[in-house]
């Protein structure tokens, strides 16, 4: 392939995979935990670019991991990218690697859970302080920096609530203030929004989700320049979070290859059913980011390319055991945590932000590859029973 010519979706299929090892068209599975040299000084040399070659010891790097590796930071463009065996570890990665006892981190206060035990619950004992803001106004995010403030931890658009956070302004203030800034960007995906390029630093993802995109894999992506990720390489990954197996990188590179599909059913199917629910009178609001009603559409607009399979709604009954039946009665829909596989699911909890006077009953809808016309007359036909 010639280098740099193509087209993403092109080199989504054919990046990395230059060698054909015995002319296989699927790259082989490297199911190794050590690589061999030739001789010592061979060894050495690969040893003086550092930890974590991809042909040294695969705790810290594996040939069937930098296939994908390549494939996702030319999609977000990032100069590198690095797997490891969770979203959560690649969130705690960059997090560890950006505090010190008597740091703080500014995040928003709709992050995802794993998130908010890390900073509420488990670094307090090592001195780290967390502030919690709104983050739907970008003035009052960087105004809650103090000089203690290492980094800014972003989610947008939030999994439960869907907000959005104004990244090109907030980034730059950081810039400006020396702090560094880290975004979950697992909900867009690198093809419906490309954080670094408006100045994150650190663009995280939960590969579990839309990169492997059958259920069938857990894994999470760092993906940053090569002098931000060498120490968590050198650190956090080389000494604490679990290495993403061979296997589970071969899944990867497999869901890659329809990553830009999917994501274009799920889009389009979600914002039918989306589109439907709004019209529906047992429904109080949708919070989906690609609908005209979203608040914030002219970010939306500015920021993303477009929106993916999950969305929240209120239902005007707010009592939790109608809401049970309705989602225990669904035949189409699954039960369960996770989403970005190729089945639809839903679940419902009661949500609390700093701006909502009082918790409030959210439906988090996931919108699989089944057709969206079942879809919708699953959800009506429960909801007539429990919601009406
Ligand atoms: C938005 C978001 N970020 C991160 C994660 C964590 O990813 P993983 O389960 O791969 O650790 C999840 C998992 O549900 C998620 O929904």
């Amino acid at each position: 392939m010639k280098k740099g010519t193509a087209r993403k979706a092109t080199q989504l299929q054919h990046l990395g995979e230059e060698t054909k090892h015995e002319g296989a068209v699927a790259p082989p599975i490297f199911q190794n935990s050590l690589f061999l040299f030739n001789t010592i000084e061979e060894m050495r040399q690969v040893g003086k670019n550092g930890p974590g070659s991809n042909r040294f010891y695969s705790r810290v790097g594996n040939p069937s991991l930098e296939v994908v590796e390549k494939k996702l930071a030319m999609l977000e463009g990032t100069e590198k990218c690095r797997l490891v065996g969770s979203g959560m570890s690649a969130i705690s990665s960059v997090i560890l690697a950006n505090v010190e006892s008597g740091a703080n981190v500014v995040t928003i206060d709709s992050v995802y859970g794993p998130v908010r035990d890390v900073l509420t619950n488990y670094l307090p004992k090592f001195g780290v302080t967390n502030t919690f803001v709104d983050g739907t106004c970008a003035d009052e995010v960087i105004d809650s920096i103090t000089p203690q403030t290492k980094l800014v931890y972003l989610e947008s658009p939030a999994s439960l609530t869907f907000r959005l956070q104004d990244l090109k302004r907030i980034a730059s203030a950081c810039q400006e203030k020396g702090v560094r800034t880290a975004i979950d960007n697992t909900y867009a995906t690198p093809y419906l929004q490309n954080p670094a390029e408006l100045g994150i630093d650190y663009v995280v993802h939960s590969c579990t989700k839309y990169v492997g995109g059958h259920s069938d894999v857990v894994a999470g992506a760092i993906c940053c320049s090569e002098a931000l990720l060498k120490p968590i390489i050198q650190y956090e990954i080389g000494n604490f979070v679990s290495a993403l197996a061979p296997f589970n990188g071969w899944l990867l590179n497999r869901g890659l290859r329809t990553l830009k599909l999917r994501i274009d059913h799920h889009e389009k199917a979600a914002n039918n059913v989306a589109g439907w629910l709004e019209e529906q009178p047992w429904v109080e609001r949708v919070h989906h980011v690609s609908l005209a009603s979203f608040p914030q559409r002219k970010l939306f607009q500015a920021q993303m390319k477009g929106s993916g399979g999950l969305f929240s709604f209120e239902p005007k009954i707010q009592d939790p055991s109608r809401l049970e039946k309705f989602i225990n009665d669904l035949q189409y829909f699954g039960i369960g945590v996770s989403w970005g596989g190729f089945e639809s699911l839903a679940l419902t909890m009661p949500v609390s932000l700093m701006t909502w006077k009082e918790p409030r009953h959210l439906v988090r809808v996931f919108v699989g590859l089944e057709d969206e016309q079942d879809l919708i007359e699953d959800l009506k036909a429960s909801a007539e029973k429990h919601l009406v």
